[in-house]
């Protein structure tokens, strides 16, 4: 059987974090509604975010403190959140190597500077990263703990195989076949790579840890195009050392992985202490099998886009299968969608907070 949670931590850093019901989830302690966040709660179905981005790019928006600082208020002033996510990216990760990612419209993460080949990346990989580089993020996590109050903050980071598919293919792509290949012809130097991200996004979460961040997300979103055991020794053991290296730290960890409700059992292993997942996953099942973990999900963010009627549906199953959980955070199974109808979250967000 694999381990159960049952040691209680108090995470709470002030006496004002103590009204938090996301920390409180989290904890197991939740006994009013459960708490509500969406994943890209701050982004472009907001017309206050989209007044912002016609006059910047994104890079621009989340290397720049005052900006980060705003949009990540966004959707707490507008809806009243429980809890806040740091406005930045996952692929910011290997800037403390000098390597760089554009966001082109229409077309997603782009490289800036491309590499030759996996070599001319991992020489560039193997020079001693420069944390210097991430002080905007560290200073935007600073003012928003003096903005958000009672309101606690996410930090993240990338699982470091999803981090690696990018870097890797220098882009999006549907099947991320570059990296599936050198996994056959390279292994040893895919492993290098994975470390090198590993301990960068070490650093990184310690020093959001240190910043102010009352909890942090790992965003396992491509994890699940490895099958079997490269499933296991490519991506689910990355994760799991960055998750013991943060433990000691004393905050929540989410492990958030999308496509992989056939390894369920292997994330409850990392022992994350909330697992968030998508909507192919049942909430209810796996709260059956494993009463001690803390759950986040899982409303489909195509029906939040599409249907008020039909999400206000879901998020009614969902909050009535999870209704005598004390270990439930309302959330999407995967980010919002940047055309998502304002009506349609204030709806959700509205019943979610009258229970
Ligand atoms: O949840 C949050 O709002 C926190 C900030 C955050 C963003 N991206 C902001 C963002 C987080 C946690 C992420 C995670 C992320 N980024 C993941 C993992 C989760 C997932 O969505 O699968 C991945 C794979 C990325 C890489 C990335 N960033 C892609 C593929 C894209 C393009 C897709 C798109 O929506 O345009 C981005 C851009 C991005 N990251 C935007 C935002 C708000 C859109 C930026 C804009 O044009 O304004």
């Amino acid at each position: 059987m694999l381990p159960l949670f049952s040691k209680q931590t108090i995470w709470y850093s002030s006496e004002m974090e103590k009204n938090s019901l996301f920390l409180d989830a989290c904890n197991g302690r939740n006994t009013k509604r459960p708490p509500i966040w969406f994943m890209r709660q701050a982004g472009r179905y907001l017309p206050e975010y989209q007044a912002l981005r016609s006059k910047h790019t994104f890079v621009e928006m989340i290397h720049t403190p005052e900006l980060a600082h705003e949009v990540t208020l966004q959707p707490i002033k507008r809806y009243g959140f429980d809890a806040a996510i740091l406005y930045s990216d996952i692929l910011v990760i290997a800037e403390p190597f000098d390597i760089y990612f554009d966001f082109i419209e229409g077309k997603g993460p782009q490289l800036r500077n491309y590499h030759d080949d996996i070599h001319d990346l991992m020489n560039k990989l193997t020079a001693s990263p420069d944390f210097d580089v991430f002080s905007y993020v560290y200073e935007t996590i600073r003012e928003l703990k003096l903005s958000l109050k009672s309101t606690p903050l996410l930090g993240f980071s990338g699982s470091p195989f999803t981090v690696a598919c990018y870097l890797i293919e220098k882009q999006s792509s549907k099947t991320f076949g570059t990296i599936k290949s050198l996994i056959e012809e390279s292994p040893d130097l895919v492993h290098k790579l994975l470390k090198i991200l590993t301990d960068t996004t070490i650093q990184h979460l310690k020093n959001q840890i240190n910043s102010g961040v009352n909890a942090v997300q790992i965003f396992d979103t491509w994890g699940s195009i490895l099958e079997g055991d490269l499933y296991h020794s490519f991506s689910l053991n990355y994760i799991q050392q960055i998750i013991k290296a943060i433990k000691p730290l004393n905050i929540p960890i989410i492990v958030y992985s999308k496509n992989t409700q056939q390894r369920i059992n292997d994330l409850i292993s990392l022992n994350p202490t909330v697992l968030s997942v998508d909507w192919n996953s049942s909430l209810a099942k796996i709260a059956k099998d494993y009463p001690a973990l803390c759950l986040q999900g899982n409303l489909n963010p195509h029906i939040l886009h599409d249907s008020k009627e039909e999400a206000l549906l879901q998020a009614k199953t969902i909050c009535n299968e999870m209704k005598n959980s004390q270990r439930f955070i309302f959330n999407l199974g995967h980010g919002i969608l940047p055309k998502t109808p304002l009506s349609h979250v204030e709806a959700v967000v509205n019943y979610v907070k009258s229970l």
